[in-house]
């Protein structure tokens, strides 16, 4: 029915031609007698018996015309509350006249030339002959509107007319893509994004100025568009909140923000508009996971809903998980129990540093002393707050007391920080030594996580924490007088600042 009426070819048809091309002429005598058949019915339509494949339209229609494939009805530009109907546009394309019964043996021999538009049908009816179909035919694939010759070679085999036709097609809203329809409303001349980041059934954008008079209309044209997706939201701030969460509007559709994703076949809820989920971050995740073997022990000091720890633990490695966001703590409990690993995870709701020096400290105090000198567990310390973290290092300078572990059991920390430095490997690797009051050169790796913005990197530094930063050793002359403890004191920075 909807076929029909957007292809409704006497209705729709203004000057259909039948074009021969050069190779055409003595194949098929038969088709041609049925054309010739065509132009005496149709009003309007008439066989072009030029032979040159290159007469067809002027240059300048043509052209056109394969435009218009691609651009809604000018009226649209300007519109800023969607009106579908405003979209709808006639196009002239090229048309293979087709006996039904060997159309789908066509479509697939001429797949590459076949006109492939969304919503849209490569076949219509033809309204002069129920035994015929007339294949549509992309205008772009067929300059001057004549099939080349190894398309006619095919049709040869097949015993198909390679003549094409000239139909007026009406193509509607569904007919043209998301950015298509942006472009021909919002202003000419300016940036145009559909890009949108997807969480659950939320499409998330981050509109510039120019947009925001267009957003709800934007919004829209996005759920049309994109299966599954039933809410867009715009951020209204950038993310510098404590919980690196960020203030929305909701542009259209439902007001629903609590969703469900999947990241490395793993499912977490979540309310967006009240803690971090970055989609972008699944391949750091799983990073990081990977490092680690099944009885490892992972404190994730910065958590989030939870997408180190849950597959940490579904890893059998035991989590301690941290996030000072009480969403972001009720959601990490969440989870864990959707996930079924409530029992390998325990979940804190505290300021990252309190987490350090708290549980951080204790079961480090509790663990490390019991260290073979091949240990078989390690201890890895995530810190993914990278506006922030690199700040919180200074919390291991001497977070334990008494005689080091073996090298192999000292915890591996993963840092991440936001640089904008030429060199930011460097520029982390420096604050990080700043934070931490030691060189880590030669022991410690950097990883590019991902380009945050123009000139904006987020990084990851790791490392295994110095000895001589982790421990304070006890004083051994502790007891000593006064002047005698001062003395050894000063020794020992200054063999600090000589090492
Ligand atoms: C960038 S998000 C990372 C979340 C999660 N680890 C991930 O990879 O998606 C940082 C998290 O740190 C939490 N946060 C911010 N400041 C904090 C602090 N001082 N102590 C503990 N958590 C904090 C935020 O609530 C947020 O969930």
């Amino acid at each position: 029915m909807r076929t029909l009426w957007r292809f409704g070819y006497s209705a729709r048809l203004l000057k259909t031609n039948h074009f021969r091309t050069a190779a055409s002429n003595t194949s098929f005598p038969a088709v041609w007698i049925l054309s010739a058949q065509y132009s005496g019915r149709i009003p309007g339509l008439f066989l072009v018996v030029k032979k040159n494949r290159f007469f067809t339209m002027p240059e300048t229609v043509e052209d056109k015309a394969n435009l218009e494939l691609y651009s809604p009805h000018p009226e649209v530009r300007g519109m800023t509350l969607l009106d579908r109907e405003a979209f709808k546009r006639t196009v002239v394309v090229p048309v293979l006249k087709v006996k039904k019964e060997i159309v789908n043996t066509v479509l697939k021999s001429l797949k590459h030339t076949v006109l492939q538009r969304p919503g849209l049908k490569r076949v219509a009816e033809d309204p002069e002959d129920g035994d015929s179909r007339l294949v549509i035919l992309d205008p772009h694939k067929i300059p001057g509107f004549s099939l080349g010759e190894s398309e006619q070679e095919i049709l040869k085999e097949l015993n198909v007319c390679p003549e094409v036709s000239k139909y007026n097609l009406e193509l509607t809203y569904e007919n043209f893509k998301s950015e298509e329809i942006l472009r021909a409303v919002l202003p000419e001349g300016q940036e145009v994004t559909s890009g949108f980041s997807r969480v659950g059934h939320i499409a998330h954008l981050n509109l510039r100025d120019h947009q925001l008079p267009y957003r709800h209309l934007i919004g829209q044209v996005i759920i049309d568009k994109n299966p599954g997706i039933t809410c867009v939201v715009n951020k209204t701030n950038i993310i510098d909140s404590t919980y690196r969460n960020f203030q929305m509007e909701v542009l259209a559709g439902e007001g629903n923000l609590i969703t469900k994703v999947k990241e490395n076949n793993i499912a977490y809820e979540l309310d967006f508009s009240k803690v971090y989920w970055n989609p972008r971050l699944s391949t750091e995740h799983s990073r990081i996971v990977e490092l680690l073997k099944p009885s490892d022990v992972l404190f994730d000091v910065f958590a989030g809903i939870g997408p180190f720890a849950i597959p940490a633990a579904k890893k059998k490695c035991h989590v301690f998980a941290n996030d000072l966001n009480p969403e972001s703590y009720n959601w990490l409990l969440h989870n864990c129990k959707l996930n079924k690993v409530d029992n390998k995870i325990k979940a804190f709701n505290m300021d990252g540093r309190d987490f350090l020096l708290g549980p951080v400290r204790e079961e480090l105090s509790k663990e490390l002393p019991l260290l073979k000198e091949e240990p078989k567990t390690s201890f890895h310390i995530v810190m993914n707050l990278p506006a922030l973290a690199i700040e919180f290092l200074d919390v291991f300078r001497h977070l334990l007391v008494g005689e080091p572990c073996s090298t192999a059991g000292l915890p591996m920390v993963h840092c991440y920080g936001f640089s904008k430095h030429d060199d930011p490997a460097k520029d982390i690797q420096e604050r990080a030594e700043a934070s931490l009051g030691t060189s880590l050169d030669g022991r410690c790796s950097t990883h590019l996580v991902r380009n945050v913005a123009p000139n904006k990197e987020m990084l990851c530094i790791s490392f295994q924490i110095p000895a001589d930063v982790l421990y304070k050793r006890p004083c051994p002359d502790e007891g000593k007088p006064a002047s005698k403890r001062l003395r050894a004191s000063k020794d020992s920075s200054e063999e600090k600042l000589l090492s």
